[in-house]
């Protein structure tokens, strides 16, 4: 599956509903339909693989996670869990095991969110947390639609993207952060994912030579972002020391040595569990873009590009985890996940959980990403 979108630094580059993605979810089904599963898609580009179970009308066990990345990410994020499911569902193959529940593999459409923000959109919409119509009308920084994008690919299917019982949800993760290696501990059982917050923000100066125009007159987009940027950064020191903050994608225009930024736009991405501190680190970012642009006398859009709130997974999904962890004889701990997953929507149509395996350095969203076979296997 890396060889598609294969990076040279070893990593892949596979936007949601990119060509890319295409060829991976193709190749996905191909296998899929090897192990003797049936494909479905839904409206959202949601990619579900079955397996019968001995009772059909009981709702399916699912497993799965996604098969987009972020701009020169790793092999493992996302790729890891879709392709662990179909792992598991070869096993069973392998023993002649039937299940009792039907089993669905599920590739999520844009998790990662990068490129039609917000992350997790397939599924979002799958839990009934945003309309499928309003998803399709999103646009990339090209101005292209996700539901222009879904079609051109061939993967807006038919079958309605809209929320049905889910007999239970698990989803295996490398855990993107250095916690399993430095404590040298086999597996994450997951409690639950922090909330997560997106949004855009737009700073319009007045754009000039950067030669004879004085100092005192400057409107300069750039220096208003720079502020808030420095802002985002102090933020979780105010806050708790658990909490994280980013901007990671910066648009300055016109971009030329030679000229006074007169528009600047800039991500910002804060996360953490409790939705009170959500509350007050959004207020503090507005508070900094709002002092930002009175000190460069700058206009201001803020764009609200979504988010989840912080959810706890189900109690005994979480104990079947650790139990599973005792009885394979592997050692873990309990933890949060920082980082976003489908499972949080999940979540909300049955008992749900997550298992994470220790990656190199802890380092994910770039092309180091890197996780020892013995951990995958073992997860
Ligand atoms: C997805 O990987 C996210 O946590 O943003
Ligand atoms: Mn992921
Ligand atoms: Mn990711």
């Amino acid at each position: 599956m890396a060889r598609i979108g294969a990076t040279p630094g070893g990593g892949v580059h596979r936007l949601t509903l990119s060509d890319a993605d295409r060829e991976a979810r193709d190749l996905f089904a191909k296998w899929c339909g090897e192990a003797g599963l049936s494909v479905a898609v839904d409206e959202m580009g949601n990619m579900f693989a079955r397996r019968p179970g001995a009772d059909e009308a009981a709702p399916p066990a699912m497993l799965g996670s996604h098969l987009d990345s972020v701009p020169c990410g790793g092999r493992f994020d996302g790729s890891l869990g879709v392709l662990a499911a179909l792992e598991v569902v070869r096993s069973l193959n392998d023993r002649g095991l039937r299940t009792r529940r039907p089993l669905e593999i599920v590739n999520w459409t844009n998790e990662e969110g990068p490129r039609f923000p917000p992350a997790m959109l397939g599924s979002g919409v799958f839990c009934g947390k945003y309309a499928r119509d309003w998803a399709y009308q999103v646009r990339d920084s090209e101005g292209r639609r996700f539901g222009e994008e879904l079609a051109r690919i061939g993967y807006q299917g038919t079958l309605p993207c809209r929320p049905r019982p889910l007999g239970c949800y698990l989803e295996l993760h490398i855990e993107q952060g250095p916690v399993l290696e430095t404590e040298k501990v086999q597996a994450g059982v997951v409690e639950g994912i922090v909330g997560i917050a997106w949004l855009r923000v737009t700073l319009k100066g007045e754009r000039d030579h950067a030669g004879p125009t004085p100092m005192a007159m400057r409107r300069d987009a750039l220096v208003g972002a720079a502020r808030v940027i420095a802002a985002v950064r102090a933020m979780p020191a105010a806050l708790h020391p658990d909490m994280v903050a980013t901007v990671g994608e910066l648009f300055v225009s016109p971009n030329a040595i030679n000229v006074i930024p007169g528009r600047v736009t800039f991500s910002v991405d804060f996360r953490h569990r409790d939705e009170a501190l959500m509350r007050r680190a959004r207020e503090r970012v507005l508070k900094a873009v709002e002092d930002a642009a009175r000190g460069e006398r700058l206009e201001v859009e803020v764009e609200d590009l979504g988010g989840s709130s912080p959810l706890p997974f189900h109690p005994e999904a979480v104990g079947a985890v650790e139990e599973a962890c005792r009885a394979g004889g592997c050692s873990f701990r309990r933890m949060w996940s920082a980082a976003g997953h489908d499972a949080r929507y999940a979540a909300e149509l049955g008992p749900t959980a997550m298992i994470f395996i220790p990656c190199a350095g802890g380092k994910s969203h770039c092309e180091e990403e890197d996780a020892a076979w013995e951990d995958v296997a073992r997860g």
